[in-house]
């Protein structure tokens, strides 16, 4: 029997498959011992993105650790440099969240394109629902052309949902799509500029690559990439907030340069830089990508087989260098 860590709880179906054949811990904020603690003599731990896996968490764990199992398709948390110098496998949950998260990618390009969240604080605040010929207009999509950034698994999904609503699609990443799947998207790949310049709406599905390594995606989108967008064009971001740099946002949203933007991720999470909360065209959601009773199920499950998969001596499901994001 391994020593299995789970840093936070999760669905208690996947705890149940580790224990079937593991002993498992869960640790949460109420436990006594603190994490460290609690991480002592793991031979597999499943982390959350609110886990910081780097060499200080790698050292309370110790040197039988085998596998790290992120419950989550990002990875920005892990030091993955630390992992492998460790040999640590590092694995996350690809595709069983690609549909709640590009349903919640669409959700909030509706709410920003036709001012949801600014109706519904006005009928909140007590207001008279008095319709008006030219009252609270929002955009149509039908006809405008999406920009994706990245076109992984999320993406994709996402430029299927904008085909129905009658969207083009335009996309940058670093390799064309295959033939099948340029053909099903009626997609054209074109560079970051032109995408910009021309898109009505920018989705953001790019992974996090910090400052400093190779293709890093840190500030992707900043003052000058704001200010290449139409000012009749929104900005939906459901990959990671520093993708975006949150100051010129701000900035961009304030003064018109962008008409507006829908938010599921932020910068310095979970912190949310202020100068958002006053505007009334940007949507904030607390980064719900994932968050369907039926898709943390099945990450938890994901996670629970990657760890049962490797310690039982066989190759993870879904190790980290292998996902598409
Ligand atoms: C992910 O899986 O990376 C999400 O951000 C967590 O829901």
């Amino acid at each position: 029997m391994a020593r299995v860590v789970v840093t936070n709880p999760i669905p208690t179906a996947a705890v149940e498959l580790l224990r079937s054949k593991h002993e498992v811990v869960v640790g949460d904020s109420e436990t006594a011992q603190e994490l460290p603690g609690l991480l002592g003599g793991a031979d597999a731990v499943l982390t959350l993105i609110t886990d910081r896996v780097d060499d200080a968490f790698l050292d309370a764990a110790g040197d039988q650790l085998r596998i790290v199992a992120n419950v989550a398709v990002g990875y920005d948390n892990i030091d993955l440099a630390a992992c492998a110098r460790r040999g640590v496998l590092v694995t996350n949950t690809p595709t069983v969240l690609t549909d709640a998260t590009a349903d919640l990618a669409f959700c909030l390009l509706l709410m920003a394109t036709r001012r949801c969240g600014e109706g519904e604080r006005l009928i909140r605040s007590g207001a008279l629902c008095e319709w008006g010929m030219d009252f609270m207009l929002g955009s149509s999509v039908q006809s405008r052309t999406l920009g994706i950034v990245g076109a992984g698994q999320i993406g994709r999904a996402v430029a299927r949902r904008a085909i129905a609503f009658g969207m083009n699609i335009v996309y940058s990443a670093r390799n064309e799509l295959p033939a099948d799947q340029t053909e099903e998207l009626g997609a054209r790949r074109c560079g970051l500029a032109e995408l910009l310049a021309t898109s009505d709406v920018v989705t953001l599905h790019c992974p996090y690559v910090p400052p400093g390594q190779a293709d890093s995606t840190h500030h992707l989108i900043g003052a000058s990439q704001l200010a290449a967008m139409k000012p009749t064009a929104y900005l939906i971001n459901t990959a990671r907030g520093a993708v975006v740099d949150e100051g010129a946002l701000v900035a961009a949203l304030a003064d018109g340069t962008i008409a507006g933007a829908g938010l599921d991720v932020y910068e310095r999470e979970p912190q949310v830089h202020p100068g958002l909360l006053g505007l009334e065209n940007v949507v904030l959601l607390p980064h719900l990508g994932s968050a369907t009773v039926e898709t943390r199920t099945a990450m938890a499950h994901l996670a629970a087989q990657n760890v049962l998969s490797v310690l039982a001596g066989r190759d993870a499901v879904t190790p980290v260098s292998a996902s598409a994001h």
